[in-house]
């Protein structure tokens, strides 16, 4: 099995990369925030808030995808866990460590069958180690804003201090920070366009193809 982790903050363009590059290269796309606001919603519709709660909640919850779409326990949530209380909540569950372990198991199971484009924030750090190409995506803070808010209908000002407190708790919290790991391709997609980027990563996802596995390199 092959892979291909895409890590960044919050609007760096990854789902629409990661979704386009796994067309392209017939893989499947693995949205791993949706599994985290997926469990964040379970946790806000159960009142669930204790460490052992949400740990019981990680791994008994039903999740999937079909069609692109996002299904708890058998329901279609795709819209719903982008809603503000959802966003407002994720970052401190995914904070927690027995949160973590619980879903990364999770999403190691679907790599290990499939090949995979697996978008995040510690793919290429921590679930995905030796995946043949990490890229790390960024954008500045303001196009960053500018996207999330013309796809949300949002005030800029607003999205623009949930993005960046989001993006200060991701990057600060003990258990698998967002960062670039060292062997990761950055890309800034700031004023470039989204075949632009697409092209790039699939142009290093044929690379790698070519090139000898991991632990044979030099
Ligand atoms: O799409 P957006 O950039 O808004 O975020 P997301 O990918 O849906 O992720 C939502 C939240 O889940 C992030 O802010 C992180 O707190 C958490 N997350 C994580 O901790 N680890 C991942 N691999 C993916 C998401």
């Amino acid at each position: 099995m092959t892979a291909i982790a895409i890590d960044g903050p919050a609007g760096a363009g990854k789902s629409t990369v990661a979704r386009a590059v796994a067309a392209r290269l017939g893989y499947r796309y693995v949205d791993t925030g949706a599994m985290y606001r997926a469990l964040a919603l379970a946790a806000i519709e159960r009142g669930v808030d204790g460490p052992s709660g949400l740990a019981e909640l990680a791994s008994s919850i039903e999740l999937g995808s079909r069609d692109g779409r996002t299904l708890l326990n058998g329901a279609d949530v795709t819209d719903r866990i982008r809603e503000a209380d959802v966003t407002a909540r994720v970052s401190a569950v995914a904070a927690r460590p027995e949160v973590r372990t619980a879903l990364v198991a999770r999403q190691r199971r679907v790599a290990a069958a499939e090949d995979v484009v697996m978008e995040g924030r510690d793919i290429g750090s921590a679930v995905l180690p030796d995946a043949p190409v990490k890229v790390f995506l960024t954008a500045s803070l303001e196009e960053r804003a500018r996207r999330r808010a013309a796809e949300t209908g949002e005030a800029m000002t607003g999205v623009m201090a949930a993005i960046e407190e989001r993006d200060r708790a991701d990057s600060r919290r003990a258990a698998s920070p967002l960062t670039r790991a060292d062997d990761a391709v950055h890309i800034d997609t700031t004023g470039r366009t989204i075949d632009e980027v697409v092209d790039e990563i699939v142009a290093l996802a044929r690379a790698a193809e070519s090139a000898p596995p991991r632990a044979d390199r030099g």
